[in-house]
């Protein structure tokens, strides 16, 4: 059980007894960090980038010196990164070649039920499937990870996830940074046994050693100018709040499905699990030389709160510039009825559900008509625990949270909110999206669905 508390008091103060018995401590910024590889397509036509990326047990080399077992995607940890072109189909086949049945999920992208990954739609051990994306949508970072019912959390936290970066025409128009000052990172945790295996356990809400494309706490050179990272929380459960070093301003750019309107100036990112932010960080305001960290200002631990280290090495030319127009948001829509939901999670059994359920396959949940408009409220019933939430297919814009509208950062296209102890999220749903049948929606500490808090969408014609 954990530790309850007053406000300010971290939620996870009080970790199970094992928690002492892993391993965390890595002496931070001995490791350069890697950039997860990008996926080469075997065949490319006119329409169609189509990719082999099965699915692999292997071990990855996470501290210097230690084979730790991992399942991957395409053999990596993390995952290959897929490079996908708005309106430009990509075709992943996929042999499933461990020992349990696995699902893909794109995270965040519009597509058919068919190719969204559900978590019972399996690949059995030996078998194989060809997932189709047809990316009619607009530039955003995405990621794809496993899905499988009740075995997503300990997948995904094994390994399976990666990036998936859609590029369209009015980003390439704009003049921010590109190529290899546009920067993909996973921020997670893990727990590692003293013999260098990967702990996991359902209950265990985090672990205590953060990892950064796969390695712990890097180090990463810089040139003394602008650079895009693209920053996911691949974490199970633990949310982070990002900041620089030195309090320093960064400029966030995008959301989980897009580009912001404009340019947000700020000193603080937080991001729960499968959220995703694009910030642009100067770096010329650093002398060549010198070091800023990434850090983590949510309920850091000493071993964690530091989490990246940008070691300005050299001076550059820089023709990046981050525009006061960076794309116009869809249009909303009147709503046409709100519905309510509430987030329930049970300590002891660490069963989840959602108004009271736990997930079903055989039962709708929600019945939605195609092209409407709803307002969704969420509320976390939990007096400490945080939740956020997680729907298929749509994007949607925050309302508020407790009453309060969301900042410039969280008022762009999302997938997913952070739903704080207590919190009551109202989201604007539109499905207005050219698909029907069976989505999902479900808190997205993935531990929690999981456990059962997830629930079944039927978007209707
Ligand atoms: Cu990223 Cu249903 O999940
Ligand atoms: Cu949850």
């Amino acid at each position: 059980t954990r530790a309850g508390g007053p406000a300010g008091a971290s939620p996870f103060a009080a970790q199970p007894v094992a928690a002492q018995a892993l391993a965390p401590i890595v002496t931070p910024f001995r490791t350069a960090m890697p950039i997860p590889p990008v996926a080469r397509p075997v065949s490319v036509t006119s329409t169609t980038d189509t990719y082999s990326i099965p699915v692999t047990q292997t071990t990855a080399e996470i501290i210097p010196g230690v084979r730790t077992p991992v399942l991957t995607y395409g053999g990596s940890f993390p995952g290959p990164t897929i490079k996908a072109r708005s309106g430009r189909r990509v075709v992943v086949k996929q042999p499933n070649r461990i020992t349990t049945g696995t699902s893909m999920h794109l995270h965040g992208a519009v597509v058919d039920p068919a190719n969204d990954g559900g978590p019972m739609d399996l690949i059995t051990p030996g078998g194989q499937r060809t997932y189709t994306y047809p990316n009619p949508q607009v530039a955003a970072t995405l990621w794809y990870h496993d899905h499988a019912h009740h075995m997503e959390a300990e997948h995904v936290y094994r390994g399976m996830s990666g990036f998936y970066l859609i590029s369209d025409d009015n980003e390439d128009a704009l003049p921010l940074p590109r190529g290899t000052y546009d920067v993909p990172i996973v921020v997670r945790d893990i727990g590692l046994n003293p013999d260098g295996t990967l702990f996991f356990d359902h209950n265990f809400d985090t672990r205590p050693q953060i990892l950064v494309n796969g390695k712990p706490q890097p180090y990463f050179q810089v040139a003394a100018r602008k650079y895009r990272l693209r920053i996911l929380n691949g974490s199970n459960q633990r949310p982070f709040e990002f900041r620089l070093s030195d309090g320093g301003e960064f400029t966030q750019i995008a959301s989980d499905r897009g580009l912001l309107p404009a340019p947000y100036t700020t000193t603080t990112l937080p991001l729960s699990p499968a959220e995703r932010a694009d910030i642009v960080v100067d770096f010329s305001r650093y002398p060549v030389g010198s070091s800023v960290v990434l850090e983590n200002a949510y309920f850091p631990e000493p071993s964690n709160k530091e989490i990246l280290r940008f070691d300005v090495v050299r001076s550059a030319y820089d023709p990046s510039s981050v525009p006061a127009r960076l794309a116009t948001l869809p249009p909303t829509a009147a709503p046409t009825q709100t519905r309510n939901y509430t987030l329930d999670f049970d300590v002891q059994t660490g069963a989840g559900s959602i108004s009271g359920k736990t997930w079903d396959e055989q039962r709708v949940d929600t019945t939605v008509r195609q092209g409407d408009t709803e307002v969704w409220e969420i509320k976390n019933t939990h007096p400490f625990i945080p939740h956020n939430f997680h729907i298929h297919l749509v994007d949607f814009r925050i309302l508020d949270i407790d009453g309060k509208p969301p900042t410039p950062g969280d008022a762009g296209l999302k997938d997913t909110v952070r739903i704080g102890p207590g919190e009551t999220a109202r989201i604007l749903v539109h499905f207005d999206f050219p698909y029907s049948g069976r989505y999902y929606y479900h808190c997205h500490l993935i531990d929690h669905s999981s456990m059962g808090m997830m629930a079944n969408l039927e978007i209707t014609r």
